[in-house]
């Protein structure tokens, strides 16, 4: 499949040969990050027909960063989804795209092979039909997104238009990048997504996630540009990436379950959030989440949860540990008191239920000073909050306080600040 690799290519042929008669000595090769082949594909390499490659080239793209290439790669994606073991190739050149739907369920395992640069257009009028998306992966099973490349969301001219910028402007939804809207069993790996008009990435409604290898890059200015979002989704594993944006570096929001972040590398931007949750009275359930070793550098936030007043349901059994903080504003915060609205928000007595949150091995600075705030519901105060061995310091020295209003968190090891 990447014809640059035969060496790896033959090794994956013979251990994939090893897999079916030994299964215990695969967890490797599948783990194996030179091997850019889904374990599916391989074994319906040697079981059935050889796998085939779509090259949108093939199909008229023409990959000169003006053109847009939208009718080629819909045209290969809809002959790599009718096929056995397709991989669809974009090479290493620069394709334009506008709004585009990879449709699933396909015929077979398939994998999508990025190598070049896919750019968005900034003709905003081309969304005009579905203003939430650019690039959509809908309904696709075992799909693999891998390659090295780029998708680049173009964003500058949303952000310009976006109310957040210039305030005279009515807010309006803006494209997210990448969607993976009702996707099983699903990896991502591998890639670079940049410069997105709204979100970068979302799982949406997917389950068995594996997304590994991610470099998730836009200004820390540009508006609501959260990294990776994850809403619906359940099984998702995200690790080994670099996220540094405007917005939320990993936002998890309504329906999302077992959710497991890890060795994650975020900054600027806003944080790891759970939530909001819970808005315009709603109710929302997250439950499951572990943040384990992350790296936060002059984020607004470290690890969030965000609730609003009137809501119901709950955000439980939740996990931040082994965490660096540097220079971060807000490291370590529950707030169920959210409100981001221009409007003041009532008080109301209903409240997301936050319970069951443990916070493990966290150190590093806080630029506010403030390093845990935890802002709990009277009505619904948080309930089952452990701190575990947290140092945390104020940027350029001195002690961090912690502000807690409705919790009593219990306390193991040394923790530091200390709510009073
Ligand atoms: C975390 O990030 C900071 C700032 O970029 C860096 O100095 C530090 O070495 C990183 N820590 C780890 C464990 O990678
Ligand atoms: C907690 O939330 C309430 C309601 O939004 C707000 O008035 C208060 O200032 C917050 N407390 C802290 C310590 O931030």
């Amino acid at each position: 499949m990447d014809s640059k690799t035969p060496v790896v290519h033959i090794h994956a042929l013979i251990m994939s040969v090893f897999c079916l008669f030994f299964s215990s000595s695969c967890r490797h090769v599948l783990e194996d990050p030179r091997i850019h082949v889904p374990f599916r594909a391989r074994r319906s390499l040697l079981l059935s027909a050889p796998a085939t490659t779509f090259d949108v080239n093939d199909f008229g793209a023409r990959g000169d960063g003006s053109h847009d290439d939208v009718q080629a790669f819909q045209k290969a994606w809809e002959e790599a989804c009718s096929a056995t073991g397709a991989v669809l190739v974009v090479p290493e050149k620069n394709y334009l795209l506008g709004p585009i739907t990879f449709s699933g369920p396909c015929q077979d395992d398939i994998t999508f092979q990025i190598n070049g640069i896919i750019r968005a257009s900034d003709d905003r009028s081309a969304y005009d039909g579905d203003r939430r998306h650019w690039i959509m992966f809908d309904g696709v099973q075992n799909l693999v997104v891998q390659g090295g490349g780029t998708f680049d969301g173009n964003g500058l001219i949303w952000w310009q238009n976006s109310c957040k910028i210039n305030k005279a402007l009515p807010c309006k939804d803006a494209p997210t990048a990448l969607t993976f809207y009702n996707c099983e069993n699903l990896i991502t790996r591998n890639l670079k997504i940049q410069n997105a008009q709204q979100i970068h990435v979302s799982f949406d409604k997917c389950s068995d996630v594996r997304a590994a290898d991610l470099q998730v890059i836009a200004p820390g200015s540009s508006p609501n540009t959260d990294g990776i979002h994850v809403t619906g989704t359940q099984n998702i594993q995200i690790s080994s990436s670099i996220i540094g944006t405007g917005d939320d570096c990993i936002s998890i929001v309504d329906g999302s379950q077992n959710v497991q972040a890890m060795d994650i590398t975020c900054g600027p931007g806003h944080g790891v959030s759970i939530g909001s949750l819970g808005s315009g009275n709603s109710e929302a359930h997250v439950s499951g989440v572990t943040v384990n070793r992350a790296n936060f550098s002059g984020t607004t936030n470290g690890v969030r949860i965000k609730t609003w007043q009137g809501g119901s349901g709950s955000a439980s059994n939740i996990k931040f540990q082994n965490i660096e903080m540097h220079d971060v504003s807000n490291p370590i915060i529950i707030d169920q008191n959210y409100c981001d609205q221009d409007e003041p928000c009532e008080q109301q007595r209903s409240a997301v239920e936050v319970r069951n949150v443990m916070y493990q091995n966290i150190k590093g600075t806080s630029a506010s000073g403030v390093a845990i705030e935890f802002n709990c519901s009277q009505s619904v105060p948080c309930k089952g909050i452990v701190l575990q061995n947290i140092d945390m310091q104020k940027t350029g020295g001195g002690s961090a306080t912690a502000s807690c209003n409705n919790i009593d968190p219990e306390y193991i090891g040394t923790v530091s600040p200390h709510c009073s």
